[in-house]
């Protein structure tokens, strides 16, 4: 992030508030090729995007026919993802954001697909109990897909020591600790991507993709 030697010092809320602010909104339209690919199969229901930022892959799913919620704790990004949401002419009962701390966020219902995509940051985070409670939130015979980063982009120049923990597929399972009595795990691999550089030349970076499906 090019602002990160600003916000350093900032943490959850507080960094996300400043991380949109000083961001332009970019509705690319485009979904993320992993979720393309592993949500199309599936029979519509009550999806929940956890960490949406300004909605992009929750008006995808609404697209798609999902009764499509999305949470995030930065105020701006749903503001936007609201706002792009009236756009597109979608209503509520197609999709839903809310602004909150997924921390303090304990909906009655459950969900037939949760989402976490790139729920990361440049600062240390709970991230393991994140992906247990997104696990907690799935109704029976849906499914989670947790995306992460898992390399950073192939032109990035970074000295070693420097480098961000990125999960692995595995370590992603091992936070998640999903029992197996109750749990079908469809994909734990890491996949590679192809992007542009900042010089548009070609270039990849790798996704670390978790798709799991709880038993009916
Ligand atoms: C790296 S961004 C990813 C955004 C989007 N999912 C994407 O794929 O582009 C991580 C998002 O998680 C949100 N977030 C971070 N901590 C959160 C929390 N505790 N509860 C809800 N959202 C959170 C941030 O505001 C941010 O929008």
């Amino acid at each position: 992030m090019s602002h990160h030697h600003q916000t350093q010092e900032l943490q959850g809320a507080a960094f996300w508030e400043n991380h949109y602010g000083q961001s332009q909104r970019v509705w690319s339209g485009k979904v993320n090729q992993v979720i393309e690919n592993l949500v199309a199969p599936l029979t519509p229901g009550t999806s929940l995007d956890i960490g949406c930022g300004e909605g992009g892959d929750v008006l995808w799913l609404a697209s798609r026919g999902w009764k499509a919620t999305g949470l995030d704790i930065s105020t701006t990004a749903v503001a936007r993802a609201k706002e792009d949401a009236a756009k597109h002419g979608l209503d509520e009962s197609q999709t839903q954001f809310i602004a909150s701390d997924l921390k303090d966020w304990n909906p009655e219902q459950l969900f037939d697909l949760v989402t976490l995509s790139f729920f990361q940051a440049p600062f240390e985070f709970p991230r393991a109990e994140f992906l247990r409670k997104a696990a907690r939130l799935v109704a029976s015979g849906g499914h989670l897909l947790a995306l992460s980063h898992a390399s950073l982009p192939s032109f990035a120049q970074i000295p070693e020591h420097e480098l961000p923990n990125f999960p692995s597929p595995e370590q992603e399972l091992e936070a998640l600790a999903l029992d197996p009595a109750e749990w079908n795990i469809l994909t734990a691999q890491t996949r590679e991507r192809s992007i542009t550089a900042p010089n548009g030349e070609p270039a990849v970076m790798d996704d670390s993709v978790v798709f799991v499906q709880r038993k009916g």
